[in-house]
Order: C-alpha cells, then sequence, then structure tokens
C-alpha cells in the first residue's frame, strides 16, 4: 500500500498529522539508515534552531495538505 495515497483528509487536525509524516517521511527517504537517524535524534530534540526548522517543514507540508482540501471549507 502506497504511504501517501491521498492529500485529502477530514479534519485539519488530520491534515496537520499528515503534513509531520510527509516530513518525516523526507528524512527517512534522505536518510534511510535507522541506526544513523537514532544517534542524531539527541542532536535535534535538544536544539531549538532545529526543532524550529523541523516546525518550518512542517508548515509548509501543512499549506500543501490544506491547499489539497480546499482548506476544509464546506
Ligand atoms: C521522532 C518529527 C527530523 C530522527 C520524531 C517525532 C516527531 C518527529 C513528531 C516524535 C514521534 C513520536 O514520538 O511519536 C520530525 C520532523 C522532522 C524531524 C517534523 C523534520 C522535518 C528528524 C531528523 C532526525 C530524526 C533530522 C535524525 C536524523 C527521529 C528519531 C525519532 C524521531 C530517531 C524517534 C525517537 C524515539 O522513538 O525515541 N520526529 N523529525 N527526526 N525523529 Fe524526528
Amino acid at each position: 500500500m502506497s504511504w501517501l495515497p491521498s492529500l485529502k483528509t477530514a479534519t485539519p487536525e488530520e491534515g496537520y498529522s499528515l503534513a509531520i509524516k510527509m516530513s518525516r517521511m523526507a528524512v527517512k527517504m534522505t536518510q534511510p539508515d535507522d541506526e544513523i537517524r537514532s544517534k542524531l535524534r539527541a542532536d535535534y530534540a535538544n536544539n531549538a534552531d532545529s526543532l524550529t526548522m523541523a516546525s518550518h517543514v512542517v508548515a509548509t507540508n501543512f499549506q500543501t495538505v490544506a491547499q489539497a482540501n480546499n482548506f476544509w471549507i464546506q
């Protein structure tokens, strides 16, 4: 099964979770080695700038998801 079958989500909150998933997948595809990601986790988890950058990536993906869902406007 595709990990990204659709950009459509029922609610904005589900859309935000999808944006996080998309962001994490990008990291996973960029660095496929689980061990290296686990090793680097402590670095970014304890660095305010890294966390801000991660939030920015999620915000960018959320824009795409929100547009695909017409901003959940009925
Ligand atoms: C865990 C988001 C970048 C490695 C997590 C979690 C989130 C997250 C939300 C917690 C998941 C949970 O506890 O259920 C992101 C976002 C990123 C990003 C949005 C960037 C756009 C990275 C990078 C690395 C990394 C650059 C390392 C190269 C990990 C690892 C965990 C984790 C290993 C699992 C930690 C554990 O299970 O204790 N990430 N992350 N992430 N992240 Fe990231």
